[in-house]
């Protein structure tokens, strides 16, 4: 897809990964809109980038949802690109019941069908206007999932089902649809989770992971991975199921 010029909502983009293809699109010449629920993360994203322009929403609320996108239609009329971006994760022990599923965001809601939804009220706006393009942002952990994330990894992998039968849908409008397929990036999702590993870090920071982002969208590359994840959608069946052996070995010793 081109990378400059675009009129460009991120969803989540007041922090992490958002954040950094928030940037690299201004950079690359593209306006820019983030939304996200915390008004001063926002407020502090416009401080360090004052071209970005910001929105306070929470995309699981549908009267929110809704909100928003009639401001970027009426304000933002040649909005062409749509980052799914925000997103949340929990570690989620299903073996309490229902505890620790009622304790905290939906997932499903947050990092499934707001994206649907959100799609669908903007798809048509998109496709009014030149090089119009979805980009879904997944996980590695749709691909191979993690015992401790069960609901996190169902709604990515949801998300990479609905990004493989929505590039077919859109096609006849011209939207490009893009997957984004993050392996662990150091950012400021799931702290708790983070801090009961250890505060284990990958070592990859949300610009390195975006520039390689930028560089498959400038490619037109479908799904776009990077590093553990670069491989995953060329992956076989049983690469998968070894890499999720492999990934839950210790599970509940
Ligand atoms: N970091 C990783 O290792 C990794 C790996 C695979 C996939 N991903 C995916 O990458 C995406 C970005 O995550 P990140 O790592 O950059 O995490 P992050 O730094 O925590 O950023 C998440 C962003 O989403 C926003 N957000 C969360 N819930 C929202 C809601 N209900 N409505 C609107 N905005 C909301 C957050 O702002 P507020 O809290 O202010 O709303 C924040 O701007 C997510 O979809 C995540 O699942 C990340």
């Amino acid at each position: 897809m081109k990378l400059s010029g675009n009129t460009v909502l991120i969803t989540g983009g007041s922090s992490g990964i958002g954040l950094a293809m928030a940037e690299a699109f201004l950079d690359g010449g593209s306006k820019v809109i983030v939304c996200a629920r915390d008004q001063q993360h926002l407020l502090d994203a416009q401080r360090k980038r004052p071209d970005l322009e910001v929105q306070v929403c929470d995309i699981a609320d549908e009267a929110a949802r809704k909100t928003l996108a009639a401001f970027v239609t009426e304000r933002f009329p040649g909005l062409n690109v749509l980052v799914n971006n925000a997103g949340v994760q929990r570690d989620i022990d299903l073996t309490r019941g229902l505890d620790d599923f009622g304790a905290g965001d939906n997932e499903l809601r947050v990092n499934l069908e707001a994206p649907i939804i959100l799609s669908a009220l903007l798809v048509p706006l998109l496709a009014r206007n030149p090089n119009p393009a979805l980009i879904n942002v997944s996980s590695g952990l749709g691909f191979v999932p993690m015992a401790n994330m069960p609901v996190y990894c169902a709604s990515k992998a949801g998300m990479h089902a609905f990004s493989l039968a929505i590039r077919v849908q859109l096609a006849k409008l011209g939207v490009k649809v893009f997957e984004i397929v993050p392996p662990m990036v150091d950012t400021d999702l799931n702290p708790a989770g983070r801090a009961k590993r250890g505060g284990f870090k990958a070592g990859l920071g949300p610009e390195e992971f975006v520039g390689a982002v930028m560089q498959g969208l400038a490619n037109d590359t479908p799904e776009i991975g990077y590093g553990m994840t670069a491989g995953y959608a060329a992956a076989s069946r049983a690469e998968l199921d070894r890499r999720f052996a492999e990934m839950n070995a210790r599970w509940g010793s």
